[in-house]
């Protein structure tokens, strides 16, 4: 396995990702773990990460001596070549001005690391590597023992290489896709350089995930919320496979749910895994609580809060009296990696609030629980692979995301249980057609080619006529976009003939609503969901 040292680079995780791509292992630690640690972990190479864009101020960060002392290959990026160099015995000149951008570099000399590594050659035959690339501070006298291993012109040690220690640097990001060749550069670290075998699946995690798991919790008993939500259902899957009864689920169910989904995840969770689950019928007290309110942060922030108040409530049930043995000790939560990097302390956010989106945070502390977060670790990706090896339904992992407050925010303005009612059918018509919908050119559903496809209801009424009598009843709109990454989404362009049946059977089907809209309203400027 690959040990990742992160000097707070926001890219980061994409080093892990593309390592996991070579199906090599690898975990992420903070740069200054102790050297115990370094040497228990027995990575068989070691990468040293980037820094945050404003390194002049950090620049005394430093790899843990074992680095050096293990005797494994290691590779540094950017900030990670800067403090090879420095630790080694080579010298930098750091500055408080850095470039980003796309760069062409030259490879220097025969390394292992870029042999046969590149995107084309000059006239005189040197190889050239498309490369993104950040300087600034830069390496301007290598390490004993080192040689040059590319450059630029403005970066003249763009990349340097002792090979007869395995130590390899550059000064460009190989794990972004930018940089054409760069996975192939990692995969050559991970797999020839550093030896690992490449073998690497999500049936070996889970063995690890199980192991760690156990020798964590021992004989102590775990709570975990489970929403129905990829990541807690994962989660929840996992723990469950590693401890059996140890854990108990506790299903909050605020009434804001699409149809039959409560009764799903107990289907799921309860009859066919056997995990004890705890539903707690809330609805009332939501919908109770939700009368006569319109504002969308009002309503966002009463959701958030009853959630938890019914959460803790229940936790706390359990933690006098466990199930049966001596109370739980341990809250679970399905938090994974991007959770971690984007409530990480390196990031300054600055970003306005949009949305206040339903957290959780705090609970473990307010409820004296200790954490165990086992997907911390793992991408989206990596999340949903892991459910369906752990044998969750391929429908469930891989459904649209879903937000905490539900249909809450899928009603506008007051929510009442009529709408609910109204909407969660209508909801299901929609998806219902998307999952038997197949795009031809690539044989894939609708659903499966949108990002997020919902049904949202709008509290006013139109005339419509039906048969031979004037109907009076309210309106839905349609919502499906595609996305990479949820902050910025286009509208999808759904068939025509697909909009018409969905409309057609939510018409004729869902007595109460005569008219169905379709958004086409890209973000930025509107967002995914109408509040
Ligand atoms: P917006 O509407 O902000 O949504 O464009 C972006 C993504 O976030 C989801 N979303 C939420 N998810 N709790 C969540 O867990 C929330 O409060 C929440 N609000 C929005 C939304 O469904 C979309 O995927």
């Amino acid at each position: 396995k690959i040990l990742i040292l992160d000097f707070g680079s926001q890219v980061t995780q994409l080093i892990a990702r593309r390592v996991r791509e070579a199906h090599v292992y690898c975990e992420i630690h903070p740069n200054d773990v102790s050297d115990d640690f370094i040497r228990s972990f027995a990575p068989k190479g070691i990468i040293l990460s980037g820094s945050h864009a404003s390194t002049y101020e950090d620049h005394q960060l430093r790899a843990p001596q074992a680095v050096w002392d293990l005797g494994v290959p290691v590779l540094g990026i950017c900030y990670g070549m800067q403090t090879m160099a420095v630790q080694l015995g080579g010298e930098v000149s750091w500055s408080d001005t850095r470039e980003f951008g796309y760069a062409e570099v030259r490879a220097h000399g025969h390394t292992r690391l870029l042999e046969g590594v590149q995107d084309f050659a000059t006239a005189e035959g040197h190889g050239m590597l498309k490369v993104w690339m950040s300087h600034g501070d830069k390496v301007t006298t290598l390490p004993q023992g080192f040689k040059l291993m590319a450059s630029t012109p403005s970066c003249p040690i763009a990349g340097m290489a002792n090979e007869d220690k395995g130590y390899y640097a550059v000064q460009f990001h190989p794990e972004v896709t930018h940089t054409v060749q760069g996975a192939a550069m990692l995969t050559r670290f991970v797999r020839d350089i550093a030896g690992c075998a490449g073998d690497w699946i999500m049936g070996n995690y889970i063995e690890e995930a199980i192991a760690k798991i156990r020798e964590q919790v021992g004989d102590e008993e775990v709570i975990l919320g489970l929403s129905g939500g990829v990541d807690s259902s994962v989660a929840a899957a996992l723990i469950h496979r590693a401890i059996g009864d140890q854990l108990t689920c506790v299903f909050v169910d605020h009434g804001l749910l699409r149809l039959n989904e409560g009764d799903m995840v107990m289907d799921m969770f309860a009859g066919k895994l056997h995990a004890k689950v705890i539903r707690v019928d809330a609805s009332e007290l939501f919908l109770g609580q939700l009368a006569g309110v319109t504002d969308p942060e009002k309503k966002r922030k009463i959701i958030g809060g009853l959630f938890v108040d019914v959460f803790k409530a229940e936790a706390g049930k359990l933690k006098a009296a466990g199930n049966g043995v001596k109370g739980a000790t341990f809250l679970a939560q399905g938090t994974i990696y991007p959770d971690v990097v984007e409530s990480g302390g390196t990031k300054t956010k600055k970003a306005t609030t949009i949305k206040s989106h339903h957290n959780v945070g705090g609970l473990p502390e307010q409820l004296g629980l200790k954490l165990l977060e086992p997907l911390r670790e793992l991408f989206k990706d990596e999340v949903r692979e892991l459910g369906v090896a752990l044998g969750l339904p391929p429908e469930m992992v891989y459904r649209h995301p879903f937000p905490g407050p539900g249909l809450g925010v899928r009603i506008l303005g007051e929510v009442k249980k009529d709408y609910a009612d109204l909407l969660r059918r209508a909801d299901a018509i929609f998806i219902d057609e998307l999952r038997s919908t197949i795009e031809p050119n690539s044989g894939k559903s609708w659903y499966d080619l949108t990002s997020q496809a919902f049904t949202v209801f709008l509290p006013v009424k139109s005339v419509g006529v039906m048969g031979d009598g004037r109907t009076y009843d309210y309106v839905v709109a349609l919502r499906a976009v595609q996305t990479s990454d949820f902050m910025t989404a286009d509208w999808a362009e759904l068939p025509y003939s697909l909009l018409k049946k969905v409309s057609s059977r939510i018409i004729n089907e869902v007595r109460g609503i005569n008219r169905v809209t379709y958004d086409v309203s890209s973000k930025p400027p509107a967002t995914i969901e109408w509040e």
